[in-house]
């Protein structure tokens, strides 16, 4: 049998806009409308452990106060982040292996945590060999470097708010297998160029179907999706092309 193609809709935080970010209830609900693959993003407490937290601080997606980085794991696994506490990175991959899920994991360092939030989190995923899929992300070089040298068999994805300068050169020393673009970077000639490099373009956040079939049609391989409704008839069409 063929091998599937991989998945090209991925729920953004978890659930997108339709559970509350970074939950397993949001990644629950994704797998239940039939999406493939998830992205969360990933910061280390206070106590060293790898949750799930966009923020560096806790007032938006909680009902906590301060710093992540300094909240230890009594104090953030007793908070409300929707309806249950902030997930642990493990329990996360956990329920996407569950699911069947391909997990994109953002690496999300607080600032001057960035090489101890990679090696955390590679720690973990030696420990366990967690059971999903794994495609791991992130804004940070010095994140991208450690999980290459600790994990390096699992491919990682450099992402990218604005191009800079000496991004091939970067992407190369790297190991990315991928580039995650903000969309106001993506055009057909960069993703061509990348193509060229050995690099899939994939585009964060959409909002709009019509936008996912205009950068498929320009060879992007993947897109993160905030309202998981809006996209479902192409996100069943694309879990059907399982082979
Ligand atoms: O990984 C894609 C996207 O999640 C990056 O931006 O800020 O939503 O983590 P952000
Ligand atoms: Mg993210």
């Amino acid at each position: 049998m063929l091998a599937p193609p991989p998945p090209r809709y991925f729920a953004h935080r978890g659930g997108g806009t339709l559970a509350p970010e970074n939950t397993l209830a949001g990644i629950r609900l994704a797998a239940r409308l039939g999406y493939r693959a998830v992205e969360f993003d990933v910061m280390l407490s206070g106590s060293g452990t790898p949750v799930l937290i966009h923020d560096e601080t806790l007032e938006r997606t909680t009902n906590g106060s301060g710093a992540v980085a300094t909240t230890d794991d009594a104090a953030l696994f007793a908070l409300d982040a929707g309806g249950e506490p902030p997930p642990r990175f493990a329990q996360a991959v956990r329920l996407c292996g569950e699911f069947g899920l391909l997990a994109n994991v953002e690496v999300k360092p607080a600032s001057g945590f960035e090489r101890q939030t990679a090696q955390r989190v590679a720690a973990e995923v030696r420990a366990d060999w967690l059971a999903s899929p794994l495609l791991f992300s992130s804004f940070s070089r010095t994140a991208l470097q450690v999980l290459q040298a600790e994990i390096p068999d699992l491919p990682r994805a450099w992402l990218l708010a604005a191009l800079p300068d000496d991004w091939r050169a970067e992407a190369r020393r790297l190991g990315v297998v991928a580039l995650h673009l903000d969309l106001a970077l993506v055009t057909p000639a960069l993703v061509r160029e990348c193509a060229g490099l050995g690099l899939a373009v994939r585009a964060y956040t959409l909002q709009t179907p019509a936008l996912a079939d205009y950068l498929f049609g320009i060879g992007v391989a993947g897109v993160f999706v905030d309202p998981l409704d809006r996209f479902l008839p192409q996100a069943l069409a694309d879990r059907s092309a399982i082979g």
